[in-house]
């Protein structure tokens, strides 16, 4: 055993603890409840940073919440690597889905459950784990480091994207390193060369000036929520077909490579799809292969409908106001402005004439695609070759990361997206988990890929 494996192995329960800690705040980036619990999550990564030996750890603050920021540039003629993660998580309703608390590290079996286990600070953690290490055993890194984290990539991430756009200079690389992607098994390591973009909207509809009761005023009253019923349907048809005029036509077609891919599912991965959704049949776009569908197309949800009476029993109301938030996700070229601006249009247009609608934009990311056959890439390949054994794939993912996109635009570095997580991993929803032996294996694997990267 190499002395850096034996200090992981040595210090693996001490990696968990640190990981369980961060855990346990509460640092939901979208509901200002917990602005206190994001500060404290900024500072604990902080202090992680200090404790490895970084220089120049600090929290940057911004209009929102603070990014952690640190350095270790101290190998001259050695490249760069910027690390980023996320230190904010979702929000964990319905919590009465969770089977033990969801901010308290439980583990069963390999998992380690808990809101952000995997996403992201799981991954980020360990990151920081396989620096420590390096940084512990050998006294330096083989390469210069940046760590840029933020707190509000689960809110959109306006923040980190200003300070990208007006300091580029502070953030010199040679290549960026994302970790908070998927593998599609414990077998198979995987690189990801795209991810989709994302445009969050929220339609409201406004009818009377009150709530009225549905007898005194039904037959001559608008229904706001009748009114977002017609809109959501003339937005998309049951084929999954996106009804905007417009959408489709930049959609940029796969490689022959890709499409190969999507088409043949040499890793049965749509089976695995139905599996971990618990369904008997795929929906969507039946002419497009199931990992074209959820990688490489457009697709547009609903993901909440506010107003009226949800209460138990019944109330006969005509609801003033209605609420939907409505997303869209979109392959590259499909800028996400210009996607708002033509899904405004067009729900205006569909919108029943008795209603007031407004459109509104809750955030906006850009979909990302890199080559693979960068040193970086090379160098994160050959690592996951050696701790898992097999050659990474190289996928798309349908989630959004939107720093991806301008990390590679506005530092033109290459980046690498290489993630531990896996399918079932539970991200956005109750029970969310992360694999100990994915956590530890990441850990190894991230040493040397900073050890290649420095040779
Ligand atoms: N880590 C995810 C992105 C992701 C999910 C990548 C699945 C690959 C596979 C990230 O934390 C995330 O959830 N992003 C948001 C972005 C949005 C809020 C701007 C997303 O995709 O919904
Ligand atoms: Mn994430
Ligand atoms: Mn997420």
């Amino acid at each position: 055993m190499t002395q850096l494996e034996t200090y992981i192995s040595e210090n693996e329960n001490r990696f968990l603890e640190d990981l369980k800690g961060w855990l346990r705040i509460p640092s939901i980036s979208t509901l200002p409840e917990h602005a206190g619990d994001i500060r404290r999550a900024a500072e604990y990564a902080a202090e992680q940073l200090r404790f490895i030996g970084f220089e120049q750890v600090q929290l940057i603050e911004t209009q929102n919440h603070p990014l952690v920021y640190g350095e270790w540039l101290q190998a001259p003629g050695k490249p760069t690597v910027l690390v980023y993660g996320h230190y904010d998580v979702q929000p964990v309703d319905p919590v009465e889905l969770w089977e033990s608390p969801p901010f308290e590290p439980t583990i069963r079996g390999d998992n380690l459950y808990c809101r952000g286990a995997c996403d992201d600070k799981g991954q980020t953690m360990l990151v920081f784990k396989a620096l420590e290490s390096l940084m512990t055993v050998n006294g330096a890194l083989p390469i210069n480091v940046r760590v840029l984290i933020e707190g509000e990539e689960e809110a959109g991430g306006e923040s980190i994207d200003r300070y990208v756009r007006t300091y580029p200079e502070r953030l010199k690389c040679d290549a960026a390193f994302i970790c908070d992607t998927h593998m599609p098994s414990k077998q198979i390591p995987a690189l990801i060369n795209g991810l989709r973009g994302i445009i969050y909207t929220e339609v409201e509809a406004h009818g009377a000036k009150r709530d009225l009761h549905s007898g005194a005023y039904g037959g001559v009253a608008p229904n706001p929520l009748h009114a977002l019923a017609l809109i959501i349907a003339g937005l998309k048809d049951a084929e999954g077909h996106i009804h905007i005029p417009g959408l489709y036509d930049k959609v940029r077609e796969g490689t022959e490579t890709e499409k190969a891919f999507w088409r043949d599912d040499p890793l049965h991965m749509n089976e695995a799809l139905r599996e971990e959704m618990g369904v008997s049949e795929l929906s969507g776009e039946k002419e497009y292969p199931p990992l074209e569908r959820i990688w490489a197309r457009p697709t547009l949800e609903v993901h909440g409908i506010v107003g009226g009476f949800t209460g138990e029993g019944a109330k006969t109301v005509i609801p003033a106001v209605g609420k939907a938030k409505i997303s869209l996700r979109l392959p590259p070229d499909l800028k996400s402005d210009e996607v708002f601006t033509l899904f405004e249009k067009h729900v205006k247009e569909i919108a029943p004439k008795d209603v007031k609608v407004t459109v509104h934009k809750v955030h906006g990311g850009e979909a990302v695609i890199v080559p693979v056959d960068t040193p970086p890439m090379q160098a994160a390949a050959s690592a996951l070759k050696e701790v898992f054994g097999r050659e990474p794939v190289f996928i798309r993912e349908g989630g959004s990361i939107p720093i991806a996109a301008l990390f590679y635009e506005i530092l033109n570095a290459p980046v690498v997206m290489m993630g531990f997580g896996l399918p079932d991993d539970n991200l956005h929803a109750p029970n969310e988990k992360y694999s100990l032996s994915q956590f530890y294996k990441g850990i190894r694997t991230v040493t040397r890929f900073l050890q290649k990267m420095g040779e």
